[in-house]
């Protein structure tokens, strides 16, 4: 299937499910978003969080500072935006120039290694398409967590797999799971470095109970999962971005339809014991 012939069958999540973004233009949900769900994505997450004014929140792998400013514009929070990839100073004149200066502070650190926040600091934490590159273990949420205060929320959206992928598929990956990107990142193994380390929103409420650190309050697939998928290709391919991305997200679509396991969304929310 190529782009001109899947075009008229691509669909686009409806406006209503989605409140907190009224005043959102297309362009704006998915700016700077790196991952499925954009915006669509963080606004499920947001919405199981009962975030208040003046509350802060640490947003954990925070790419490009989007979710950071989603958050401070409708929530009215204070933000910790922290990423390895990005550089604060690049965070900085982002939210600088978006009028975010005194509400979002960028700290440019990796999220696995030492911390510097004092224990309890943060009302919650929000993490978008980014958890399961180093947050899938016990030890990790109990190193992260001290800086939650108490009851406070732990809030986790990403992509996920619909099934744990089978013994024989992580011998042999699905070639829409394991696939050479264009250079410069050629050599990246997109297998072992990403679509492994996903996981199942079951296996995901099943770490976080397991830990004996939090209570799981909510935790789903997204319903529209497979229309925000669609609804991200079709806006790369409108907005010529990424035609690496859109060629390999159609063949994933396709490919899901028939096998598993295929690519979803989730929400994880829990409050800290
Ligand atoms: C797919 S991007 C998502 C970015 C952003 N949350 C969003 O949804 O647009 C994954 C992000 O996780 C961040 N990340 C990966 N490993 C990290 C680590 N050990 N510490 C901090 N950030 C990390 C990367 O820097 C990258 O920006």
């Amino acid at each position: 299937m190529n782009i001109a012939e899947a075009q008229a069958t691509l669909r686009s999540p409806n406006p209503a499910d989605y409140p907190e973004l009224t005043g959102y233009t297309r362009e704006r949900i998915y700016d700077e978003t790196q991952g499925g769900g954009a915006l669509y994505l963080a606004a499920a997450m947001a919405r199981t969080m009962d975030l208040q004014p003046g509350q802060l929140v640490l947003d954990l792998g925070c790419g490009h500072g989007a979710t950071s400013m989603f958050l401070a514009r409708r929530y009215d929070v204070r933000v910790i935006a922290v990423d390895l990839w990005t550089s604060a100073t690049y965070l900085d004149e982002r939210f600088a120039a978006a009028g975010y200066r005194d509400q979002i502070a960028p700290l440019n650190l990796d999220a696995a290694g030492r911390l510097p926040f004092a224990d309890g600091y943060f009302d919650a934490i929000f993490s978008m398409n980014s958890f399961s590159f180093y947050g899938g273990s016990i030890e990790y949420l109990a190193h992260l967590l001290r800086h939650l205060k108490a009851d406070g929320l732990l809030c986790v959206g990403s992509e996920v797999l619909s099934h744990e992928f089978t013994e024989e598929q992580l011998r042999n990956p699905p070639h829409v799971y394991s696939f050479k990107l264009p250079p410069p990142n050629e050599g990246v193994d997109v297998f072992q470095g990403d679509f492994v380390k996903q996981h199942t929103a079951a296996w995901w409420r099943d770490l976080f109970v397991r830990s004996g650190l939090l209570e799981v309050l909510e935790c789903a697939e997204l319903a529209d999962a497979d229309v925000l998928y669609e609804d991200m290709v079709l806006f790369e391919h409108e907005h010529g971005i990424d035609p690496f991305d859109v060629a390999i997200c159609l063949e994933q679509i396709a490919w899901g339809q028939q096998h598993r396991p295929k690519k979803s969304l989730f929400t994880l929310t829990a409050r800290k014991l």
